[in-house]
């Protein structure tokens, strides 16, 4: 793959608090050109003036995004989707029950959209974030915005503003501050193009709700380590820190055991450990370990909102290496966005069912 990357343009990044001003500042910017992050219901977007191709391109050399990863649109309402795409029976299905929401629909795009935004494909994914700020900074800029995750590319999805900073201080032009992102993993994204609908990634919406809604099963391309994407944009390794992670995977109680003994052994090793840690395993690990608490495995909405964060902690810690084991069932609801977002992360995998 081409990994084009020119320098990003210099700008000063401004802190706008999420009052009517700072919103209607935003707006303002993301109208004349400018790219400004601001906050939804799943992650921080980075969003531009999505029919505009120059402003587009500008979220690929801040991000240092390759230019063959397509992009969502966000709309303010699900009224305004036929004006940049041709939804279909199923579209509307889902846009009617999810919309506002972690939900983005692939559908075949209008000529209105730039190549820039679909990567030359002739498909568009769109959103309605349910995000109050979200939605007002929308409605108030009056254009479908494209927006990434405002990340730089291959890092943790950001879930609070500081995490946008740290990646982004001085290649885009504002920050709209919203707090915490609260479910804190991506949206679900169906590809609903076809007459067979796909599930393309697993999100903040359980798959079963919408196959559900559509009396069908989804189709479910490979898992990412099983071999080459469905979409272009998602491969194998994203969200990956820079220390490298260890994923435990399989049942619980064995990789709950698994998890001690790989920590103990890396310490043995000399090595500085940290650890993703399970409520459940609280009771399995003594000094000289740096850990991050998520959530209960039973609480799957929990560990959701602090994964990208604790991720993001303990890589700033200089440790040597990262424990993790699956933080849910891997097979339902929230569950499955968890293990996918953990094996893109994970540098290894320990799999203790073999
Ligand atoms: O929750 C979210 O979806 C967040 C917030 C900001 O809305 N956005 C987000 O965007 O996660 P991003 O760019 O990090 O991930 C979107 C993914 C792309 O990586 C790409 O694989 C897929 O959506 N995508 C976009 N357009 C597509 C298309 N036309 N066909 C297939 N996949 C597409
Ligand atoms: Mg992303």
């Amino acid at each position: 793959m081409c990994h084009m990357t020119s320098i990003p343009a210099r700008r000063q990044t401004r802190l706008l608090d999420a009052t009517p001003a700072g919103i209607a500042r935003a707006a303002a910017i993301l109208r004349a050109g400018g790219l400004v992050a601001f906050p939804t219901e799943t992650v921080y977007g980075l969003g531009a003036h999505g029919l505009d191709p120059r402003a587009v391109r500008g979220i690929f050399e801040a991000k240092q995004r390759p230019p063959d990863d397509p992009m969502i649109l966000h709309l303010g309402h699900a009224g305004l989707v036929d004006e940049v795409a041709s939804p279909g029976q199923a579209a509307r299905q889902l846009a009617e029950r999810f919309w506002p929401g972690p939900l983005t629909l692939v559908l075949p795009k209008r000529a209105v959209v730039p190549a820039e935004v679909t990567a030359g494909l002739d498909t568009v994914a769109v959103r309605v974030p349910a995000h109050p700020i979200a939605r007002a900074l929308l409605v108030e800029a009056g254009l479908p915005v494209a927006a990434p995750s405002a990340n730089l590319f291959g890092r943790p999805s950001p879930t609070l503003a500081e995490h946008v900073l740290h990646d982004l201080r001085d290649r885009i032009d504002a920050i709209l501050d919203g707090g915490r992102a609260t479910l804190g993993v991506e949206s679900t994204i169906v590809d609903v193009s076809t007459s067979t609908p796909r599930l393309l990634r697993p999100g903040g919406l359980a798959v079963e709700e919408i196959e559900a809604v559509l009396g069908l099963r989804l189709l479910v391309p490979p898992q990412p380590q099983d071999g080459p994407q469905a979409s272009p944009g998602l491969m194998p390794v994203h969200y990956s820190p820079r220390t490298p992670l260890v994923l435990i995977a399989g049942e619980p109680l064995t990789a709950k055991k698994r998890l001690r003994i790989e920590v103990e052994a890396a310490q043995a090793a000399g090595q500085t450990v940290g650890v993703l840690l399970l409520e459940d395993d609280i009771d399995i690990f003594s000094a000289g370990i740096t850990t991050e608490m998520v959530g209960a495995w039973s609480d799957p909405t929990s560990s959701a909102t602090r994964l990208f964060e604790a991720m993001r902690s303990l890589d700033a810690a200089n440790l040597d290496v990262l424990f993790a084991r699956d933080l849910a069932d891997p097979s339902v609801g929230l569950g499955r966005a968890l293990a996918d977002r953990l094996r893109r992360a994970a540098r290894r995998q320990v799999d203790t069912r073999h």
